[in-house]
């Protein structure tokens, strides 16, 4: 059994959709033993508690220096023996210490096509207006292992979701979220948690 932390900064409508995917049975052999967030404000720790699921608030702001809390954050993953950590909307640079310790066992939904609109200030709606300004008729969603760059990672999944006439940052953000944040996401937890994933010379191989 997979053991899942959901790492969350917001809404946690991802989070959400991996807990619905979890109890409607597309998402086998992996439940999430913890969900963190740096933001005691989040909602989605909200949605933890009425998961059942326990919620922890590990934030930079409540710790002396960074290094502690990058300690913390790797010391809270370790001890719940994690093996999948998930960033859902998690707008915290993951700590060098926890990516080395993680190779491979750390993703991420980002909510463009990589390689377009994703790198250092590519996040939330920014992504959004960045697409509509360079005029794409295409966007999407990725979900790719984490490593030590931004958004530099193998990429696990990918589905595009068309862009029409008159959108705004904010309902393209939701097409995408509805059309396939929610649907790849899930889908990659799945296919890890049963073993299909494998990465090999900096490419993601899916077992049919
Ligand atoms: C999503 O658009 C995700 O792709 C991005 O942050 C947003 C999080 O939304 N990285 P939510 O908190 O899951 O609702």
């Amino acid at each position: 059994m997979l053991r899942i932390a959901v790492l969350v900064s917001g809404g946690g409508t991802n989070l959400q959709a991996i807990m619905d995917a979890i109890d409607d049975g597309k998402i086998t052999n992996a439940r999430i033993v913890t969900v963190i967030s740096n933001n005691a404000g989040a909602y989605a720790l909200e949605r933890a508690k009425n998961y059942g699921v326990e919620g922890l608030l590990i934030s930079p702001r409540d710790y002396p220096t960074r290094e502690d809390f990058n300690v913390a954050l790797l010391e809270a993953l370790l001890e719940r023996e994690v093996d999948l950590v998930v960033l859902a909307g998690y707008l915290v640079v993951v700590p060098p210490i926890v990516i080395r310790k993680f190779e491979n066992r750390i993703i991420n939904i980002h909510p463009s096509l990589i390689p377009s609109f994703c790198g250092t200030g590519c996040y939330g709606l920014h992504v959004h207006e960045m697409a509509l300004a360079r005029g794409v008729k295409v966007s999407g969603a990725t979900v790719h292992f984490v490593d030590e760059g931004t958004d530099t990672g193998p990429i696990i999944l990918q589905k595009p979701v068309e862009v029409k006439q008159g959108d705004t940052p904010e309902v393209l953000q939701r097409r995408i979220m509805e059309e396939a944040e929610w649907i790849i996401l899930p889908r990659a937890i799945n296919l890890i948690a049963n073993g299909k994933v494998s990465v090999k010379d900096g490419s993601v191989r899916i077992e049919e």
